[in-house]
């Protein structure tokens, strides 16, 4: 048991009313059955009407939330208000980390490569989204703003496909980011506290890693030791290090990076809360390292408290 964290009441907040409420689930309990095995003090909650009353009798908040409310900065708000220590980014960071176009705009910014792209707001016309189409080459990689789990996303060939791409998107957002879709390897990187931790590689038996190649058993192959070149490694090191950084997240982060033949690494987006089960990328690269899970979740908490 590590003694900075021994005697705090630990409150795993898990659930919520995003999309991916069911992996948030998953990543509390694993997160709570850790911690209560190692002897902690530890209570679950979730993001419903008890919220504050709970929140009043804990030290340090474990944020096991996905998605809206929990990873884009809002519950972070509060609980800064509150004065209590949580886990993962800031509000700031969380904020524009969730919004894929913001994000996109910043690693741009800083030298990273990012798919090329334009947005489409529901209520814009097909005139205007064939105004926008002029100077990016199809195929397109269609997917809500700010959402996660592959919830809402698809690839079009066609026109035809574009448009009934954008119909399944707008029923997660209001905003939808068009890509140009990008061909080449997968590669999540995890990044602890500004350093870089390690990677895996991913290969969907899916045309892309959606949602169900994510959470069906078996849909998906995990490469934790990738081939990968000195300069391909260094590349998604880079770019995942450079991401985290250039939003100021603090915690774990996994950057999702596509790695192109040219061997650029195709910044997709930076997940400020990744899932946390220990069947969770970021549990098998850590344990990969040598990090067991248990030492990973207490890692997280002491990083929250300095
Ligand atoms: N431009 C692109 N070109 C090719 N494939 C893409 C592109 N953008 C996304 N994908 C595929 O879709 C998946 C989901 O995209 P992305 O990671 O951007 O969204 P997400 O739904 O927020 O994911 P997460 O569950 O990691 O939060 C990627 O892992 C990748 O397989
Ligand atoms: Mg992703």
């Amino acid at each position: 048991m590590r003694e900075k964290i021994k005697n705090l009441k630990i409150g795993v907040l898990a659930g919520g009313s995003s999309a991916e409420r069911e992996i948030s689930l998953k990543t509390g309990k694993a997160v709570e059955d850790s911690l209560a095995g190692m002897g902690y003090n530890v209570i679950k909650f979730d993001l419903d009407e008890n919220f504050f009353d709970e929140l009043k009798k804990i030290d340090i908040c474990f944020n096991a939330l996905h998605g809206t409310f929990g990873e884009d900065g809002k519950v972070q708000g509060v609980l800064e208000l509150l004065k209590i220590p949580y886990t993962g980014s800031d509000v700031e960071a969380s904020a524009i980390a969730m919004d894929k176009i913001k994000s996109k705009i910043i690693f741009k910014y800083y030298g990273l490569d990012v798919p090329d792209f334009f947005s489409v707001k529901k209520g814009e016309t097909k005139e205007q989204i064939k105004n926008k189409m002029q100077n990016l080459p199809f195929p397109y990689f269609i997917k809500p703003n700010a959402q996660g789990s592959s919830v809402g996303a698809s690839i079009a060939y066609s026109v035809s496909e574009l448009y009934s791409a954008l119909e399944d998107a707008f029923q997660y957002d209001d905003e939808v980011i068009v890509e140009e879709y990008i061909a080449g390897r997968e590669i999540q990187f995890a990044v602890f506290s500004g350093k870089p931790v390690g990677c895996v590689e991913i290969k969907p038996n899916d045309s892309f890693y959606s949602y169900s190649a994510k959470y069906t058993k078996g849909k998906t192959q995990y490469i934790l030791e990738p081939d990968l070149t000195e300069e391909e490694y260094q590349a998604c090191e880079y770019a995942s290090v450079s991401a985290h950084a250039s939003l100021g997240c603090r915690g774990v982060t996994r950057t999702d990076i596509i790695l192109s033949d040219s061997g650029k690494a195709n910044v997709l987006e930076i997940n400020t809360l990744p899932g946390l089960t220990e069947f969770s990328l970021v549990p098998m690269i850590a344990q990969k390292k040598g990090i067991k899970f248990g030492a990973l979740i207490e890692d997280i908490i002491e990083d929250a408290l300095t």
